[in-house]
């Protein structure tokens, strides 16, 4: 018989976590190869631990054997109305409803939690997208026809998704819609991509400004100034329609943050731009690294503020940094990032630096009010 029960969060469930975690990797992995972060139990762990959001973990099992998982992820600093639901099953056991159990147990959880926007998320490899237009196909939510899609649009991109396609057919016979495509797009860390960004882009900042990097935390005298930088990146991304609300970055929270990451246990390299006549930081850029998965090298946040934009910096910053990941880390091999196709100037560096897109991860949202679709 299959039960559902929700796992405390514990060292003494790291052996279910395992399994957890394995499904999600074996699945990350078919969209994304190697360069897919793969989940461990210490990192849930370490994510649960933190006051800064709370996670359940929802597992199918048989027999001890685990079939499938939700977990639910609520912010609890802001977008308090914001539940996260990451939902797997066992490729071997789908299409027998263990899927629709799972979904309708971690959404009835997210209710509880007084959670009322729900989240989930979806990946998909290039070569399964469909390309096309600004053109809404028959069957798309807002046309009202009754055909069949062949493929879904998303907001803010022209790629769309196969209808066929499971994840897709299931988050829609939930209710979900698209609200945000991003791009994971892939770089050789030591490339002649990558050689050629590091030889074409200054290696200092313009006059006025300077380059500081660091590794795992901030240096004191910049924390402040940093926060300030953070307090914009959520407001100034592209995030279509998977809108949240602001967030308000002071130094306790960026110490948590990299408390967290170290628990976890990534290394991060980091390079920021001080403005030197006023010690803002204009620019910041970050990449994570961990010994579990020594060839990949995640790339973080990366902004400059609105008041020092058009100078490079963000080519800067980010060429200041690539330089600094390879000192720390001659085992790595891959760099992976995400990036909405309406971020242009990001994407704009990303792809004078070399990236290629591989894959894509969609956020699908609902309310809680709307009856299933
Ligand atoms: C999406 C996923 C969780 C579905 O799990 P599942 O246990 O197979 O789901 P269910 O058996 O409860 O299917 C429920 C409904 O989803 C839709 N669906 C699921 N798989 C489908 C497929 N291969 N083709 C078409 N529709 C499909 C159907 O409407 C199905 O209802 P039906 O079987 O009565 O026609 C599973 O395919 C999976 O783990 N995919 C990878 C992870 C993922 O994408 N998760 C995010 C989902 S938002």
């Amino acid at each position: 018989m299959i039960t559902y029960s929700w796992t405390p969060l514990s060292e003494d469930s790291t052996a279910l976590l395992e399994q957890v975690c394995a499904l999600h990797n074996a699945e990350a992995r078919t969209h994304v190869g190697d360069a897919a972060s793969l989940l461990t139990p210490r990192a849930l762990l370490a994510s649960a631990a933190s006051p800064d959001m709370e996670i359940r973990v929802l597992v199918a099992s048989e027999d001890g054997q685990v079939l499938g998982s939700a977990e639910v992820w609520a912010p609890l600093l802001e977008n308090r109305q914001l539940g996260v639901v990451d939902l797997v099953v066992a490729p071997e056991r789908r299409r027998e409803g263990i899927g629709t159990a799972l979904a309708t147990e971690a959404l009835a959880e997210c209710q509880r939690m007084g959670r009322t926007t729900i989240d989930s998320y979806t990946s998909h490899r290039q070569d399964t997208l469909v390309p096309g237009g600004d053109t809404v196909n028959a069957g798309d939510e807002a046309d009202g026809e009754t055909q069949p899609a062949a493929s879904i649009s998303v907001p803010e991109t022209t790629w769309r998704l196969p209808a066929e396609d499971p994840s897709v057919a299931f988050a829609r016979s939930w209710g979900f819609r698209p609200a945000l495509m991003e791009r994971v797009s892939t770089l050789e860390l030591f490339s002649p991509a990558a050689d050629e960004f590091l030889a074409a882009t200054p290696s200092s900042a313009p006059e006025g400004y300077r380059t500081v990097t660091y590794e795992d935390a901030a240096p004191e005298e910049h924390a402040e100034a940093l926060c300030t930088l953070l307090s914009i990146f959520a407001d100034d991304i592209p995030v279509g329609e998977a809108t949240t609300e602001s967030e308000i970055w002071t130094p306790e929270r960026l110490r948590r943050t990299e408390e967290r990451l170290r628990s976890q246990g990534r290394t991060t390299v980091d390079t920021l731009i001080i403005h030197e006549a006023t010690g803002a930081v204009a620019a910041q850029t970050s990449y994570a690294w961990k010994k579990e998965q020594p060839h990949l090298v995640q790339q973080r946040g990366t902004v400059v503020a609105r008041e020092h934009r058009g100078r490079g910096l963000g080519a800067i910053v980010k060429r200041a940094n690539l330089a600094a990941a390879r000192a720390a880390w001659p085992e790595g091999r891959v760099i992976v990032t995400e990036n909405s196709d309406h971020n242009v100037h990001m994407l704009r560096i990303n792809s004078a630096m070399g990236f290629a897109a591989a894959a894509a991860d969609v956020a699908w949202r609902r309310t809680l009010d709307e009856e299933r679709g």
